[in-house]
């Protein structure tokens, strides 16, 4: 049973993406120290979302519909209840942007324009700047935050350690990497908001340095994790030799584009009803099956788009352009590359993690709402609900002014997450789009041989070998993850967690 606590310190958000802004923002007036470890506004993965965010916006559309196919692309791992607080208070936190200012894209009559992507029953993701949407609220958010009277900002803050004191946070630890030094700040409460886990893999939509460090630092602390084998592939990262790679957004393919092999075949039609608007993970497999048997795929935009694709998708065209491709008259060549976690910290509705004074909020979250497989535009959905859910409970416990110490140095200077080269092969191999139990378990044995080597990447590695092991554990098929074999989808459909059992005793 855990307990909320408040007293003699602020928040600490840790993470300045767009689940950590927001919640910083919406924690006002209350106290937050929000600690990053790049700068302010430059970094994460919100700033590269292009899709937007999902909402029931217009009178076709209700949060019923939109919970519905919810629940159909999570394969029947979502947490109905969840999923039910992300669809009905969605268009509130649309409003809330709005409100903060984000220039949502409207038509001529001034209605949000609303955009169609894969398994949406109805045109409801609304987008600004065409597919800057990430860029565009990072901006605005950025800014808020800025001027914050009650937001405190630590840049070049490399969090590496959640302190505990029997079993419940009492802080962080830290490198400061502008002063060289280790620092520590006590809190009681502490709230994760450190993205995603592309970065473990060859090649991914993700900075490099999304390597799961939050979830390993909860996992140490001894936070339940949830789901973690669900590991979302994107079917059209651009593929022109760049890791990261930059995306092809799935609005794209809601304008009518299609997916053609190397011969030029259309091949998502024999393999989904909804040809290039399956789920995700049904088209992932579509274009890697394309690949693998022709050498190449790619996404045609020519008829469907053509000349309009610089003003409806300028990020993507100047992509394209600078590799010499105009997708108003070329094919675009795609891949699929490691896009967004399922998986993360377990959480409950307002993102309180199973370890007392911890919250998790956005991708690093897991709040069951997204299951086997994430409806395209329902994370920055999911940040902003339940980063205000969380927001809302930690402004109701007292706060007061916080206390920094110095920490003791007890690990080497944490190296920012960039290196791993092999380790990140071998993810996308053996535990990418496809996975059998021979290479997971080759992966796992290798992962556990390089660990004790490597304390600059504990946290990487440690996040990688927990994915693997929860991806040999499942013995099935379903959603995003995929075994060879074990094709079947089994019944009972269960989620699975996984927690360190010895963290109480060891902090
Ligand atoms: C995309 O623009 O295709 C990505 C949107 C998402 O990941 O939901």
């Amino acid at each position: 049973e855990v307990t909320d606590r408040g007293g003699n310190s602020p928040t600490i958000i840790v993470g300045a993406g767009i689940a950590g802004l927001y919640t910083a923002l919406a924690m006002a007036p209350r106290p937050v120290l929000l600690v990053t470890a790049g700068r302010v506004g430059h970094g994460g993965s919100s700033r590269w979302a292009q899709g937007g965010l999902a909402a029931a916006m217009s009178l076709e559309d209700s949060p019923e519909l939109h919970l519905k196919d919810t629940l159909a692309a999570g394969a029947g791992l979502v947490d109905e209840h969840a999923a039910r607080i992300l669809c009905t208070e969605g268009p509130d936190r649309i409003e809330d942007l709005f409100q903060l200012g984000v220039p949502f894209d409207r038509d001529g009559n001034g209605q949000l324009k609303l955009g169609r992507e894969a398994a949406h029953s109805r045109d409801r993701i609304v987008h600004v700047g065409g597919d800057e949407a990430g860029a565009k609220i990072m901006e605005v958010l950025t800014e808020r935050a800025m001027q914050a009277r009650h937001i405190e900002i630590r840049e070049r803050t490399i969090v590496h350690r959640i302190t505990t004191h029997h079993g419940e946070v009492s802080g962080i630890e830290a490198w400061d990497a502008d002063r060289e030094c280790f620092v520590g700040f006590a809190a009681w409460n502490v709230v994760l908001a450190t993205g995603g886990i592309g970065g473990l893999y060859a090649v991914t939509t993700n900075p490099l340095y999304a390597q799961g460090h939050g979830l390993a630092m909860a996992y140490e602390a001894g936070a339940q994790l949830r789901d973690l084998e669900f590991v979302q592939f994107h079917p059209t990262a651009i593929d022109i030799g760049q890791d990261p790679a930059p995306l092809a957004t799935e609005a794209i393919r809601g304008e009518g584009a299609t997916l053609h092999d190397a011969h030029g075949r259309r091949f998502m039609p024999a393999l989904h009803p909804d040809a290039e608007l399956a789920p995700r993970d049904v088209v992932a497999r579509g274009v890697a099956g394309a690949i693998a048997s022709t050498g190449e795929a790619f996404l045609d935009a020519r008829k469907a788009i053509g000349p309009k694709f610089r003003a409806k998708f300028p990020t993507v065209y100047e992509s394209c352009m600078a590799a010499g491709i105009d997708p108003a008259i070329k094919p675009i060549p795609v891949a699929p590359a490691a896009h967004y976690h399922m998986g993360g910290i377990a959480t409950d509705t307002d993102g309180r993690s199973t370890v007392t004074g911890l919250w998790a909020v956005g991708e690093c979250a897991s709040t069951g709402v997204h299951g086997a497989n994430r409806l395209a535009s329902n994370s920055l959905l999911e940040a902003l609900v339940f980063g205000q859910r969380a927001a809302d409970v930690l402004r109701g416990l007292a706060q007061a002014p916080r206390t920094e110490f110095e920490a003791a140095p007890t690990v080497l200077p944490p190296r920012p997450p960039v290196s791993m080269p092999p380790i990140r092969q071998a993810m996308a191999g053996q535990c990418g789009l496809l996975r059998e139990a021979g290479g997971l378990s080759t992966l796992l044995d290798r992962i556990r041989e390089t660990l004790p080597e490597t304390e600059g990447d504990r946290l990487s590695l440690l996040t990688a070998e927990l994915i693997v092991e929860a991806a040999l554990a499942r013995t099935e098929s379903r959603g995003a993850h995929s075994r060879l074999d074990y094709p079947e989808t089994l019944p009972p459909m269960h989620t699975m967690t996984v927690r360190n059992e010895d963290a109480a005793l060891v902090l």
